[in-house]
């Protein structure tokens, strides 16, 4: 079974990526549960179609195994779940020689990670993601939390699962959309690793169909391989982390300025990359041919974006009161060309509203679908 092992100064944890593997989930969290009670969270809308399979598996680990159904959606990042949570598993009586497992997209990851970070002041747990985007971003690194009215994931914790366990069989039946946007971060990821995963997602995308369950596997520990590396280098994001962000720093601002859910995460982030590479080549450290492959890899996707209004305006004062402004301003993630990105905290004003103005124009002529 491929297997990615995160080592970070705490201890070290596999991430197994696989096709038609969930028999293997089992062996996995017993070997993790070591004889303490196992609390199982699902996303709702994986429960409906699968979740009742996969929890009497769990329950030949832990035949006591609990488990509790969590509503799809950002909304579920937030204080009231979570208090649900905890009073859930405290009534329950958990302890911390308890096991507890998340298992959906990343909101589930995100919110139930936080959960298992503070209850008990921190009790072990694994997560089985079910969307291509938290199976190659949010379950991996540890990052967990919920949002707060003053903005996204503002409150949280870093705690590092024991294992993430993604079967692709899992994605079969996802939205076109939801594969899209999770193709997103595996764009970002060509941009950081260059021909190592250009190579292989252009010939997964020239396909056509967006789904083949053993060629994701392949995008999935690529992608997983390249995160677990920089996340062993710099777990708390204080220098080469910032590099995930590639796409990010227009990707959540368009978020913020839309209101959360017009466009999903990856979609978001697929605009933002096309931003990036813009920047890129106005502070001219990238020449435009350079990066041409992976233009034409961004706008393609671009075309299954839905349709939405985005104002300059509002994305740019988003930009400027993002939260991972230091005093020396916001750090851009630059590419010199695919596989050569930088951080950059030095890009005037002036040139960030012509690259986003650019993206806007690239968006209005490729964004597709009405949805
Ligand atoms: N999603 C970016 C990170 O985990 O650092």
């Amino acid at each position: 079974m491929p297997e990615i092992i995160v080592k970070l100064k705490s201890g070290r944890y596999p991430i197994v990526v696989g096709s038609g593997i969930v028999r293997w989930l089992p062996p996995l969290v017993e070997r993790n549960v070591e004889g303490g009670r196992l609390f199982v969270f699902y996303d709702a809308q994986f429960y409906a179609l699968h979740g009742r399979r996969l929890h009497s598996q769990l329950k030949r680990v832990d035949r006591r195994a609990t488990e509790m159904v969590i509503p799809s959606g950002e909304k579920s990042k937030s204080a009231s779940v979570l208090n649900r949570i905890y009073s859930f598993l405290l009534d329950e009586k958990i302890s911390r020689s308890d096991f507890i497992i998340a298992v959906g997209g990343g909101v589930t990851s995100d919110l139930v990670g936080y959960a298992a970070a503070t209850t008990l002041r921190g009790i072990r747990w694994g997560v089985v993601p079910t969307t291509l985007l938290g199976m190659v971003d949010a379950s991996i690194g540890g990052k967990t939390g919920i949002n707060h009215r003053a903005g996204k994931n503002l409150i949280g914790a870093f705690w590092q699962p024991r294992f993430v366990f993604c079967d692709t069989d899992f994605l079969g039946t996802l939205a076109v959309r939801h594969l899209v946007a999770g193709l997103g971060e595996i764009v970002k990821y060509a941009g950081l690793m260059g021909e190592r995963m250009l190579t292989p997602l252009e010939s997964y995308l020239a396909r056509g169909d967006l789904y083949h369950g053993r060629r994701l596997a392949r995008l999935i520990s690529l992608s997983a391989a390249c995160k677990a590396d920089i996340v062993a280098r710099d777990e708390r994001e204080q220098s080469e982390r910032m590099l995930l962000n590639l796409g990010h720093t227009f990707g959540h601002a368009i978020e913020s300025s839309l209101g959360y859910g017009r466009l999903l995460h990856g979609e978001a982030v697929l605009l933002g990359l096309w931003g990036a590479v813009e920047l890129s080549c106005l502070t001219k450290p990238a020449r435009r041919n350079s990066l041409s492959g992976y233009r034409d890899l961004i706008e393609g996707l671009m075309q299954c974006v839905p349709k939405r209004k985005i104002d300059a305006d509002r994305l740019l004062e988003a930009v400027r009161i993002d939260k991972k402004r230091s005093r020396r301003g916001l750090n851009y993630v630059l590419l010199e060309r695919p596989g050569r990105p930088f951080i950059s905290a030095a890009v005037r004003p002036s040139i960030v509203k012509e690259a986003v103005r650019a993206m806007l124009r690239m968006y209005a002529v490729t964004g597709g679908a009405n949805a």
